[in-house]
């Protein structure tokens, strides 16, 4: 027998015997630098409303509920080109928009993965989270942290979008789902409106007691007034010269992100800033809350304007530009709380040549 077909002999052994030899797939497990399905990619908004608003004709909530009660919204889910067949955006988080018609409830349900709203249009839908009823306003963020009941609607008298991001792609990869339905379609009110925005949303103050946080953050919505004003306040004495005006959502019990999965940002880019490029670990999902600009991801620009959505992998060189005739609003999410808690965030400034 020669040598090759004792080898495969031996090969198709180890594999009757669940084994594999490392030195044959070690390339599909390592890379020398994070290297990700996900591609640097663009939704442009006025084919996102397009989709949305055919959806909103075509799609009923209510018949798709009855084929599967998990099923029962209008989704469309932004699919990276890189990740097709997962249907997400990236590997652990799934960004999506949500089309609410007058009247349409998304009945009660809870599950392990973290989610957050993100409102784009529309005026006065709402979320409710174990028992407190949020309306949102464009711009506001709205967190659902993981396992907490949740349900939505919309009483107004029309159609509302919002962004979702989900960390379901983490929580399959981690085989931590766990999905369960209410009872009834609404979960019961327990809370007075705007209890948790009274109580956390302090301006630096810290209510007590302060003890016993469980590292999610006790406050769940974060209303866009607040959020530009501080924007704003902080562009009149600081600006990042990568990443402008920034701030990021925190628990207001101790600093630290406001979901332990994913990080939530909104950034404020003065009228012709021109952004330092940099990479680090981690994926973004960007959102154009206002303005015009332009991001470059690796060798590729991708210009953008409000409405907008936008993804970067890892370890990609990118920086960001506004239009020069008025200040650019940037909303992320990224997957940075995850890498920072395992010590794999990882960033660096592009050396200038
Ligand atoms: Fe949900
Ligand atoms: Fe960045």
């Amino acid at each position: 027998m020669d040598n090759q077909t004792q080898l495969d002999a031996f090969y198709a052994e180890l594999e009757n015997d669940s084994l594999q030899g490392l030195w044959r797939v070690v390339r599909n497990m390592m890379s020398r630098t994070p290297s990700s399905p996900a591609r640097p990619f663009h939704w442009q908004w006025p084919r996102l409303r397009r989709h949305l608003d055919a959806a909103a004709e075509l799609i009923g909530v209510a018949d798709i509920a009855k084929a599967d009660r998990v099923a029962d919204r209008r989704v469309l889910v932004l699919v990276n080109p890189g990740l097709k067949e997962r249907n997400t955006t990236t590997p652990t988080i799934a960004a999506s928009l949500q089309l609410i018609r007058p009247g349409e409830v998304a009945p009660a349900h809870r599950h392990s993965s973290t989610a957050i709203r993100f409102m784009i249009d529309g005026h006065g839908a709402f979320s409710a989270v174990d028992g407190e009823k949020f309306c949102m306003e464009p711009g506001d963020l709205v967190l659902t942290p993981s396992m907490a009941w949740h349900n939505h609607g919309n009483e107004t008298d029309r159609p509302v979008v919002w962004m979702d991001g989900l960390d379901a792609p983490l929580m399959m990869q981690l085989c931590a789902f766990f999905y369960d339905d209410y009872p009834k379609d609404e979960h019961e009110i327990v809370r007075s409106p705007g209890f948790s925005v009274k109580k956390y949303a302090a301006g630096g103050l810290r209510p007590m007691p302060s003890a016993g946080s469980s590292g999610v953050s006790p406050l769940w919505h974060y209303r866009f007034e607040d959020a530009y004003r501080a924007l704003s306040n902080l562009a009149q004495v600081e600006v990042d010269p990568v990443e402008g005006a920034a701030l990021d959502y925190v628990n207001p019990l101790t600093g630290g992100h406001a979901l332990p999965t994913i990080g939530c940002r909104i950034q404020l880019l003065p009228a012709g800033f021109a952004g330092a490029a940099h990479r680090h670990t981690g994926h973004v999902i960007y959102h154009v809350v206002k303005g015009e600009g332009c991001t470059t991801m690796g060798e590729e620009r991708f210009p953008w304007q409000q409405g907008d959505c936008f993804v970067l992998p890892p370890w990609l060189w990118h920086k960001h530009e506004s239009a020069g005739h008025g200040e650019s609003i940037l909303f992320s999410m990224s997957d940075v709380p995850v890498l920072e808690a395992l010590q794999l965030y990882k960033e660096e400034l592009q050396p200038q040549l």
